[in-house]
């Protein structure tokens, strides 16, 4: 196969973690014979100080000539401080979203067994949860009519029914090829969006008789999600609900470092770290790349190189038992990795496998 790559590393730790996730993918095309070529953009905070606009056209042209975005994270703090920016990196990542139709964002929440301590909540409650968060990610409150004056604003929750229909669509598809449950996460009791939501859905699930759908109010999943989250097999929500829920379920694994995510729709499919771009941390070399990785994962197994994705997760899973691990998620006494040396020694398990 050979994939044509867009590569957006973006601010903060994004450039390192893109580099591994580069070294990784290159690696696993080496190993089964695919070529791949890569095309590296601008974007975010780093675009606005080179070009002044966070998507620039040119980087959107290079997303639309490729098979798939690997991204990695937009933001800086000298835009978070400033409420009177006109411009910032997070528009950039709207844009995006917005300009390939990646109406579906896919995010799995899944533990890893010699993490489970690391989770905030007991083992016993985290161990073998494993479910999708399915985020509409084109429309409502984000992309709906605003206004803004100094004694009022408002932000449009806004609907129609293809754009629920298709969502809903992915998330039944998914489902099937899991344990067949979904949980239709919205606020009908008080939203008409949210009952537009609910009448559609209770309309699509007699078309899929061998997949238990229900119904849950977005506040009770919230409860229910760090209440019992293995209750959960596929979740699938409008955009704002999904981004609230899908922080709270990635704290579930241990680290924010851990979950990858893939974005799909109408173009190029985007595939990125459900993390942010961590400031702090940049160039100090102690950014957890897995992520990202996984990322890479998510992307080679949406090409139906199924043996490929595997191979990553393997390597990923045996880095973790082999405590090569990023400072905070490494045993007590365990050797210091940094981004870059667990990115070497991914790739060389790769390589040996
Ligand atoms: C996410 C992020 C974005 C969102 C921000 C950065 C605009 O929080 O991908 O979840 O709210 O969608
Ligand atoms: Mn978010």
């Amino acid at each position: 196969m050979e994939l044509k790559i867009a590569v957006l590393a973006g601010d903060g730790i994004g450039p390192e973690i893109s580099a591994v996730g580069v070294d990784v993918l290159t690696a696993v095309c080496e190993k089964f014979g695919h070529k791949v070529r890569y095309e590296y953009a601008i974007c975010g905070a780093d675009a606005i100080d080179k070009v002044g606009d966070p998507f620039p056209e040119s980087t959107f042209e290079t997303c639309k000539n490729c098979d798939a975005v690997l991204f990695s994270a937009v933001g800086d703090p000298k835009y978070d401080n400033d409420p009177t920016a006109k411009v910032r990196p997070e528009q950039g990542l709207l844009a995006m979203r917005k300009k390939l139709g990646l109406y579906a964002n896919i995010r799995p929440v899944q533990t890893f067994k010699c993490l489970l301590h690391k989770s905030p909540l007991r083992a016993d409650l985290v161990e073998g949860a494993d479910f999708l968060c399915i985020r509409e990610l084109t429309g409502g409150m984000y992309f709906g009519e605003k206004y803004q004056d100094n004694d009022k604003a408002w932000d449009t929750n806004y609907y129609t029914r293809p754009e629920i229909e298709r969502i809903l669509r992915v998330a039944f598809d998914y489902a099937r090829r899991r344990r067949k449950h979904v949980t239709v996460v919205d606020k009908a009791n008080v939203l008409a969006s949210s009952r537009l939501w609910r009448q559609i859905a209770q309309e699509m699930a007699l078309q899929y008789p061998d997949i238990v759908t229900d119904y849950m109010f977005v506040d009770n999943a919230a409860m229910k999600m760090i209440q019992e989250p293995c209750f959960f097999d596929v979740i699938v929500t409008e955009n704002t609900f999904g981004d609230i829920l899908t922080d709270e379920g990635s704290v579930i694994s241990g680290s924010m470092g851990l979950l990858p995510s893939a974005s799909t729709g109408d173009s190029t499919p985007v595939f990125e770290p459900i993390h942010g771009s961590w400031p702090q941390a940049k160039g100090q070399n102690i950014a957890n790349p897995l992520a990202q990785v996984l990322s890479v994962a998510m992307l080679l197994e949406h090409f139906d190189l199924k043996e490929e994705g595997a191979l990553v997760r393997r390597a990923v899973d045996a880095s973790l038992d082999a405590c090569v691990r990023t400072p905070e998620i490494q045993v007590e006494g365990g050797a210091h990795y940094g981004t870059k040396e667990v990115g070497q020694w991914l790739v060389d398990y790769i390589r040996q496998a």
